[in-house]
């Protein structure tokens, strides 16, 4: 990313949007020199689309019936975004699994959270794969994505402990305490132009 400022940025939601909140009250408290350009979500439903709409920005319901093929859905998604000028696509809770049409469109450019220290516990349901695995630290992970199921290149991770009597939803609220500051840090950083890709590896200057 070139440190051309502000980043225009483009939040693909599907469901609650905590994570687009943050990243919305981090630019509006001038930590982050980025724009959301636009937030598409794939649930016209989704709770997230209410928090864009309070502040203004614009908002794209693009569901995915209608589309047999994802490649095909896909590529309506790239117009969109270039349609909003996007700089960095951002996947705040995006329930798909992106195909080559978007991550061709977008090299090292799309970023996401997932909720579990990768490579562990990749997929859904993260947090209730630690805890049935048993172990005593997960947290969450932003990586650039590939073509691969959280797979990409690692930029940050937080460390959260699972407490004995954890459920999925207790873990999952202590993780979402961590995403939302994860998140922000991984993404300014981003559009400060201080991560190199090197391979699999990120490289963060100072
Ligand atoms: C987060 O837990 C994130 O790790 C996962 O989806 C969830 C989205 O939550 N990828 P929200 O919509 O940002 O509240």
């Amino acid at each position: 990313m070139s440190a051309n400022l502000p980043c225009r940025l483009g939040v693909l939601v599907s469901g609650s949007g905590t994570n687009l909140q943050a990243i919305i009250d981090r630019i509006e408290a001038g930590d982050l020199c980025a724009e959301i350009a636009c937030v598409i979500s794939n649930k016209a439903d989704a709770f997230a689309l209410t928090r864009a709409a309070r502040h203004g920005i614009p908002v794209v319901v693009h569901e995915n019936a209608g589309f047999p093929e994802r490649q095909s859905y896909d590529a309506t998604t790239v117009e969109i975004l270039r349609s909003h000028k996007v700089d960095l696509v951002i996947l705040a809770g995006f329930m798909r699994i992106l195909t080559d049409v978007m991550v061709n469109a977008f090299p090292s450019a799309i970023m996401n959270i997932h909720p579990a220290l990768l490579p562990s516990f990749q997929g859904l349901h993260a947090q209730q794969q630690a805890i049935d695995y048993g172990v005593r630290y997960s947290g969450c992970t932003v990586h650039f994505v590939d073509c691969g199921t959280d797979t990409g290149p690692i930029i940050l991770q937080s460390v959260v402990p699972v407490e004995q009597d954890d459920t999925e939803a207790t873990l999952s609220a202590r993780i979402q305490k961590a995403e939302h500051h994860t998140f922000a840090a991984a993404i300014k950083l981003v559009v400060e132009g201080k991560i190199q890709v090197i391979g699999r590896k990120v490289r963060i200057s100072a």
